[in-house]
């Protein structure tokens, strides 16, 4: 069975592949093909995978080409992670807005906006050429911005496909050792879109135990009990714990751009540097410690790129496809009729069953109004910024971004899309 990376030489791909390893009792994999447009990361992280996986078993076959279809053609599962534009196309998103006085991140607000008109046509286009190399391949997407890309593979494409995130298996892992249970123990009630949403209740083994959260919260030094140090996730634990105290449920903590722009605004405007630029260092160093390692002569002492469930999440969902487990996971699908309110072809994040036949949804209790109403806007805005991605349409794609809730004002978005149109020359085309 081989497994293709698209997006391969990723500082997160070592982490993925020790997921891989983890699962090879119950999924049989014998290849590994790493694709990726950057040679040098490629060579890098693909020198580093064949020394990893060496030690793991010799007779494992790994490959890493730039050549998209040879890496899709033969394989079962298609994993991808890619980042159009790479990380300095990341630093221009969340530069930008900050010139008008807009919140500048990565996947929410006008960084999304752009990274969706960036990302959308090459996903497609992936798409394509999966269904023509390999119509029968699973497509697990871990790219940015998830929940739009799973949008535009189910209403345009005929992929067998799931779009992840790690934040929900995030929470659920943070709160199982919090409360000190088996991880696979704990199940959460949780709402929204990607990036965009609200835990609100919580169960072990089926018991609510959401007030034993409460007096966890309000008595104790829960932050201490993070099963990280890394410190954007401590950070961001905090704002979510002290939103929770005033919204009475557990907040993603993407929501801190909506509840607190102002706030948000003002700690990036006083930052020296953007998280595209922090990451873009922690990459540097990372890969250069990839060269050493896989240079060495012990292939057990790479680092993983930290902060993250991407690999835990990828992996265990690939099994439970592969398996037929129907186990539960929190993934993006087409609300249908799943959450009361709206659209049925708006894509939602929300617990579904995952097994040979794709992620499936559980039925979930109607958001309240406020959840409803910011849901139904950003649901709209990311309707109309797939449209505008794919018909490449200048029209739609300023309306859609004027819809996005951190922008203020038509001027204000119009001079951002022609800001980022200029600035990722060739890479947002719109007529
Ligand atoms: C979480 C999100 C991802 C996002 C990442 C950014 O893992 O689920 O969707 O890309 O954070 O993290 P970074 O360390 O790159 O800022
Ligand atoms: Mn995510």
């Amino acid at each position: 069975m081989k497994i293709a990376i698209i997006g391969g030489g990723s500082a997160y791909t070592p982490g993925l592949i020790e997921g891989l390893v983890k699962i090879r009792h119950e999924v049989c994999w014998t290849e590994i093909c790493l694709m990726d447009i950057d040679p040098e990361k490629l060579k890098i992280v693909g020198a580093l995978t064949a020394k990893i996986l060496r030690a793991v078993d010799p007779k494992i076959v790994v490959s890493a080409t730039v050549d998209r279809v040879e890496a899709i053609l033969g394989s079962s599962f298609i994993l991808c992670q890619i980042r159009v534009g790479g990380l300095a196309g990341r630093v221009l998103d969340e530069k930008i807005p900050l010139r008008y006085d807009v919140i500048g991140q990565e996947t929410v607000g006008p960084g999304g906006f752009a990274m969706a008109l960036r990302t959308l046509p090459v996903m497609l286009d992936i798409a394509r050429d999966i269904e023509r190399h390999a119509p029968e391949a699973w497509l697990i997407n871990y790219a940015n911005p998830s929940g739009m890309v799973a949008a535009l593979l189910a209403k345009h494409t005929k992929l067998k496909a799931i779009s992840i995130c790690d934040v929900p298996i995030g929470i659920q892992y943070f709160l199982a050792d919090a409360l000190k249970v088996n991880r696979g123990r704990v199940k959460l009630d949780y709402v929204g879109l990607n990036h965009l949403g609200w835990f609100r209740r919580v169960f072990v083994e089926g018991k609510d135990i959401t007030p034993l959260i409460h007096q966890l919260v309000k008595t104790k030094d829960i932050i201490s009990l993070l099963p990280t140090d890394d410190e954007k996730t401590v950070t961001e634990t905090k704002m979510m714990l002290q939103l929770y105290n005033r919204l009475g449920v557990i907040p993603s903590p993407y929501l801190q751009y909506y509840y607190l722009k102002r706030e948000c605004l003002a700690k990036q405007q006083e930052a020296e540097k953007t998280r595209g630029e922090v990451v873009q260092g922690i990459e540097r160093v990372l890969l250069a410690h990839f060269t050493e390692v896989a240079a060495g002569d012990d292939a057990g002492l790479w680092k993983s790129r930290g902060g993250a469930w991407h690999s835990e999440l990828m992996v265990n969902i690939l099994s439970s496809i592969h398996n037929d487990k129907g186990e539960e996971y929190i993934v993006n699908v087409l609300s249908k009729s799943t959450v009361p309110g709206m659209a049925h072809d708006a894509c939602v994040e929300v617990p579904c069953i995952v097994d040979s036949r794709g992620a499936r949804p559980l039925p979930v209790e109607a958001p309240t109004l406020d959840m409803l109403g910011l849901m139904q806007v950003v649901a709209a805005y990311e309707a109309l910024t797939i449209e505008a991605a794919l018909e490449k349409n200048y029209r739609k794609a300023l309306l859609a971004l004027n819809l996005n809730p951190l922008v203020p004002s038509l001027d204000i978005a119009q001079q951002i899309l022609d800001a980022y149109i200029a600035a990722h020359a060739g890479q947002i085309v719109l007529h």
